[in-house]
């Protein structure tokens, strides 16, 4: 194989639970802040589709396990739902919710497929959101108390956890741009939200050092590159400070265990610092991971304000910097969202030279696009722009190991088209194409060429694959 990567790297697919379970008010489960939403404002979401519309994995697990099989996956990352496994939040634990994910990772094992468990993925019980959700430290609290349970419960059987998924989305999407429930604009209150949410992390991993398992715990964070529209000082100190609000208000106290001091200058200034308590800096240098999981999907490319702020205004992160589009960028035009495969190196390489090089591997890479229906032939999606996608990233992800870079696989999202929050069934990313009506599964042009890939532990050129 040209491409060849390191034995046992780690080929599959990540998804999560909210937007492929279903059931999304069955099986004793409780509503999430989505359910909420959907319910009070339906068109908020793409063709009105909500959470209670999905492939149906409660339904069938042991099937899409089998998928996940016929596409070689050896590794393969979903997320508990907290309202399902503790209905109440911080009650009870609802048994029907114990003996599905047992269900789950058993099969998984059975077929050979290691279980990556995330613990959060945007789905916070509406139960907790009424105590004011990670503005609460109550909350941090109910959340170490649910991850202990599940490494209880399941601990012996996986053995690679992750506290969050992509925690700062939570945070732009309810309280900065409103795209997630609860729809507010305040910067202090994300950043308390920011802050209590790695503190609610570094609690989780406190509990699973405590209880010995055999295993590893990390977080998936989204990790977007900042580039500057030029080396002029302006626009670096702009991009300088996108990504210590965007990416290193996370990466810093997971893998250091400590804020970057400019950032903490900088809200200061503004005065947007969140509230500490005695006890919250031993606690997040506690929070220390092992494994860190990196979703890459496009840069952020950022220049100096040009424009003067509206004093009127709420305060935000463009008070500091201005989106930036690169004359002649390759854009995925569905999704809006700029394809910039060398992005996946740049992580890598800083993750090395300035963080200790930690162990770490993709763990979201994807393209989302309408209407794939128009690339069916017989009968299947013929979606080579997707196997493009994958494999220049892929190119990409190579040189770095082969610079020394940690890193020890790559997951796409996703396995199936899903339920991807406001957007509906808009985008579809999966290897295999969902029929929502008919529940129908087809596997796609790409999930072929991915299964192939894994089973070579490489490939050669894409059209040399065969
Ligand atoms: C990631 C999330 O941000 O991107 C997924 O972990 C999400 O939950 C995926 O579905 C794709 O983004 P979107 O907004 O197109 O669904």
């Amino acid at each position: 194989m040209k491409y060849s990567f390191p034995d046992n790297f780690w080929w599959g697919s990540a998804s999560s639970a909210l937007q492929t379970e279903g059931e999304s008010l069955g099986g004793g489960k409780s509503a999430t802040i989505w359910d909420t939403w959907y319910a009070q404002q339906p068109w908020r979401f793409h063709q009105q589709i909500g959470p209670a519309e999905t492939s149906g994995f409660y339904q069938h697990w042991h099937e899409d396990i089998a998928l996940l099989k016929r596409l070689n996956h050896n590794s393969f990352r979903t997320s508990l739902s907290w309202s399902r496994l503790i209905p109440d939040g911080s009650g009870e634990v609802n048994p029907e919710a114990v003996t599905f994910y047992n269900n789950v990772i058993d099969e998984l094992l059975t077929q050979g497929i290691t279980p990556f468990i995330t613990l959060f993925h945007f789905d916070m019980p509406m139960a907790m959101q009424e105590q004011g959700g990670w503005e609460n430290r109550e909350v941090i609290t109910a959340f170490r108390r649910y991850a202990g349970i599940c490494f209880e419960l399941f601990g012996d059987r996986v053995s690679h956890w992750f506290t969050f998924n992509e925690p700062i989305v939570p945070v732009e999407g309810g309280y900065l741009y409103d795209f997630h429930y609860p729809n507010i604009v305040d910067f202090k209150r994300a950043a308390t939200v920011a802050y209590h949410t790695v503190l609610a992390h570094a609690s989780a991993v406190q509990a699973y050092r405590t209880g010995q398992y055999n295993g590893e715990i990390g977080i998936v964070l989204n990790l977007t590159p900042s580039y500057p529209r030029s080396q002029n000082p302006a626009d670096l100190t702009a991009a300088h400070r996108a990504d210590l609000l965007f990416n290193r208000s996370f990466l810093d106290p997971v893998l250091r265990g400590e804020y970057p001091e400019d950032l903490v200058v900088l809200l200061k200034e503004h005065g947007q610092l969140p509230e500490c308590q005695p006890g919250d800096a031993a606690l997040i240098a506690d929070g220390k991971i092992d494994l860190l999981g990196v979703n890459y999907y496009q840069p952020r490319r950022v220049k100096c304000r040009d424009s003067a702020i509206n004093p009127e205004a709420p305060f935000m992160p463009e008070w500091f910097f201005d989106s930036y589009e690169m004359p002649g960028r390759k854009m995925n035009p569905w999704r809006g969202w700029e394809i910039y495969e060398p992005g996946i190196y740049d992580i890598l390489t800083n993750l090395r030279e300035n963080y200790g090089n930690p162990r770490c591997f993709i763990s979201e890479n994807g393209m989302g696009v309408e209407n794939e229906q128009r690339f069916i032939q017989n009968g299947k999606i013929e979606d080579d722009y997707r196997i493009e996608f994958i494999s220049e990233h892929l190119k990409w992800l190579h040189k770095g190991i082969s610079e020394g870079c940690n890193c020890l696989g790559y997951h796409m999202w996703t396995f199936i088209d899903n339920w991807s929050w406001c957007n509906g069934y808009k985008n579809r990313y999966g290897f295999i194409q969902l029929d929502l009506a008919s529940q129908k599964r087809i596997v796609k042009k790409s999930g072929e060429w991915f299964a192939t890939a894994s089973v070579n532990n490489g490939f050669n050129e894409v059209n040399e694959n065969d």
